[in-house]
């Protein structure tokens, strides 16, 4: 089976590839290096030895969509291409909702065009709104979003659930990811972000290899175990195996589906840079701040849907999230640019 995989130089996307071209999937990627850089491609190649076909192209050019899709026989679409900076969503929201819904729309219309039946795509624990217990599962209240990014997912999971609805042997599976870290394990490829990062992960290992002077810890005064906000942290091969297991749900399941992938576990803001410091051997400088305005105290998932439905769980711990995350930053110091 051909997998067009779109936002494939990502940091997401570059795990995802392996992942299926290890399970014997082809896969034609795409993307337009707004947030990545084509060294991520030329290292998926090395590590998987396959030449796979990639376009440098925006995916909302309907006409690019159209020669793919002319040119190789794809019969599912992974779209993770998307704007994901929560901050900068606020200060340029046309631009994340013009981003992220047009080439949602665009895909969806060059799939009914081509006849291509099978979708999976990239959401996010941000569409559920603040107000839910803990842990979330798939049908916790979504919406209230605290950001255009938030409302830019929750939108386009609204348009791929009518488009699902309105086409007969149409599917697709929602993917609600929750807090994606770590790297592959062979330190080649990771996370890269641009600018000064926004996560917490990121900004670890930055501070690690003395990229950045201090880590800010956005509040201590939570209602947590050590005051510290706690996520469900995920290592990236584990989600990316996700993608896998939703292709095979996919070929038994028509209509759409909704999964939260997460490991059910919640982990603090200090318990994450203890992890990392054991991990690294290196201390990381720290100041507490303010909290961050717009964070939730707890986020983190139920994995039952997921296991049952999807036969898929997360196996790797936070240590093994740690160790590859500082493999890889030790390695690349600079990134892709290293
Ligand atoms: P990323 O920025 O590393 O990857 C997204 C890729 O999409 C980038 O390479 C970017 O250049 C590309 N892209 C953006 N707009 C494009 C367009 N119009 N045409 C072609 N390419 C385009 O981000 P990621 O962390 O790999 O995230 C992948 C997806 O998962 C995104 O949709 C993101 O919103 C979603 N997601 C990420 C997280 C996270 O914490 N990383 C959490 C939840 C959901
Ligand atoms: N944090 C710090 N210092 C930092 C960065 C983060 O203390 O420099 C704290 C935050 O306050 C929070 C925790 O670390 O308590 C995690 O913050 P992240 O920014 O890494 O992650 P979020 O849960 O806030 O959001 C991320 C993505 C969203 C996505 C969400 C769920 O940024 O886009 O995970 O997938 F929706």
């Amino acid at each position: 089976m051909t997998i067009f995989v779109t936002g494939g130089a990502g940091y997401i996307g570059t795990h995802v590839i392996l992942q299926l071209i290890e399970q014997g999937y082809d896969v034609v990627a795409a993307d337009n290096f707004a947030n990545s850089k084509p060294e991520a491609i030329a290292r998926v190649k090395a590590l998987c030895g396959y030449d796979f076909p990639f376009y440098e192209m925006d995916v909302r050019d309907c006409n690019r969509l159209s020669d793919i899709f002319t040119a190789h026989h794809i019969e599912c679409v992974i779209h993770l291409a998307g704007l994901k900076a929560v901050g900068e969503s606020i200060s340029k929201p046309l631009e994340y909702y013009t981003n992220n819904l047009d080439s949602t729309i665009e895909i969806l219309s060059a799939m009914k065009r081509y006849g291509i039946r099978k979708f999976i795509f990239s959401s996010s624990a941000t569409v559920y709104s603040g107000e839910n217990d803990m842990p979330l599962t798939e049908d916790s209240h979504t919406g209230s979003c605290a950001n255009p990014y938030g409302w830019s997912k929750f939108m386009c999971e609204q348009i791929i659930s009518d488009f699902t609805h309105a086409n007969n042997g149409f599917s697709a599976v929602l993917l609600r990811y929750f807090n994606p870290i770590g790297a592959h394990e062979s330190g080649k490829i990771g996370e890269d972000p641009q600018d000064i990062p926004n996560n917490l992960m990121p900004f670890i290992a930055q501070t690690t290899v003395g990229r950045l002077p201090f880590l800010n810890i956005y509040g201590n005064d939570y209602n947590t175990s050590d005051g510290t906000g706690v996520r469900d942290y995920i290592h990236v091969t584990d989600l990316a195996a996700g993608h896998v297991s939703a292709i095979k749900h996919l070929d038994t399941h028509d209509g759409i589906g909704i999964y939260n992938l997460g490991t059910g576990v919640g982990v603090s803001v200090l318990e994450l840079v203890s992890a990392f410091e054991d991990a690294s051997g290196v201390g990381i400088k720290k100041k507490i701040a303010a909290r961050r305005p717009g964070d939730l105290a707890i986020c983190y998932t139920s994995t039952t849907k997921a296991k049952i439905e999807l036969g898929w769980e997360a196996k790797k711990s936070i240590r093994d999230c740690c160790i590859d995350t500082w493999r890889w930053q030790k390695n690349n110091p600079h990134g892709y640019e290293t």
